[in-house]
């Protein structure tokens, strides 16, 4: 009986619906807040030294995550692939996520170490000149642009102060020297040079 008046009516029947998904959403998320397995950096993952936060967040700027995803997930057609699959301790400092859902290329979270600096170089000028049917964008701009140091050590400071990533002061003082004369290039090869390494370096 009670349950014909919710099925006749679209509003109650609304409201259910958003208690149960709201409910049954918290039961899945918040245990995840009080997991170390999902809170604690696994062992070997640092927060990005400068040249590979700067880096980063060019990825973020040139919309790489349209095309690469980095999450390997635990299925064997993608760990023989990749190598290990992604876990939750390897993204600990990584604000915002880039794990991305979509696989235009490649998944590129362990990426690092697998190219040398020279290849990745070359193909971020132009894609075509190492896979001639490689339809991923050039990008040669990159080359063409320094860093902004004193950019770079202002984001760190506020991923610091307000996002708990624990650099300390003397890292981000120096970030500004440490970037002097590098360009977007630079920083875009790093961070794909260290991208899923920390997991292989503790094995
Ligand atoms: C329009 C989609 C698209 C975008 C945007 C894109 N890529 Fe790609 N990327 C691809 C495709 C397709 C491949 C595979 C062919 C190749 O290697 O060129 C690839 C391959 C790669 C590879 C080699 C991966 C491997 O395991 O062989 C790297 C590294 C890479 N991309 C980095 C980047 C970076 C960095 C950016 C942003 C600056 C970017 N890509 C943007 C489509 C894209």
């Amino acid at each position: 009986m009670n349950h014909e008046v919710v099925e006749k009516n679209v509003g109650v029947l609304a409201v259910f619906i958003v208690l149960v998904i709201s409910v049954a959403g918290l039961v899945q998320i918040v245990p995840l807040f009080f997991l170390n397995e999902t809170t604690q950096a696994h062992e070997g993952v640092e927060p990005y030294p400068p040249l590979e936060f700067a880096g980063r967040d060019i990825y973020v700027r040139e919309g790489c995550y349209n095309c690469h995803s980095q999450m390997v997930r635990p299925f064997r057609a993608e760990t023989e692939r990749y190598g290990h699959y992604s876990l939750a301790s390897e993204f600990v400092y990584d604000r915002p996520f880039q794990w991305g859902s979509k696989r235009t290329g490649p998944d590129l979270h362990r990426v690092g170490g697998r190219y040398t600096d020279e290849w990745h170089r070359v193909h971020l000028m132009n894609p075509r000149d190492v896979l001639p049917n490689s339809n991923m964008p050039a990008y040669p701009w990159l080359a063409a642009r320094e860093l902004n140091g004193e950019q770079v050590a202002h984001r760190m400071r506020m991923q610091q102060r307000f996002l708990g990533v624990p650099y300390n002061d003397d890292m981000i003082e120096s970030a500004a020297d440490e970037l002097e004369g590098k360009t977007e290039m630079d920083a875009v090869i790093a961070y794909l040079q260290g991208l899923g390494t920390a997991i292989e370096r503790t094995r």
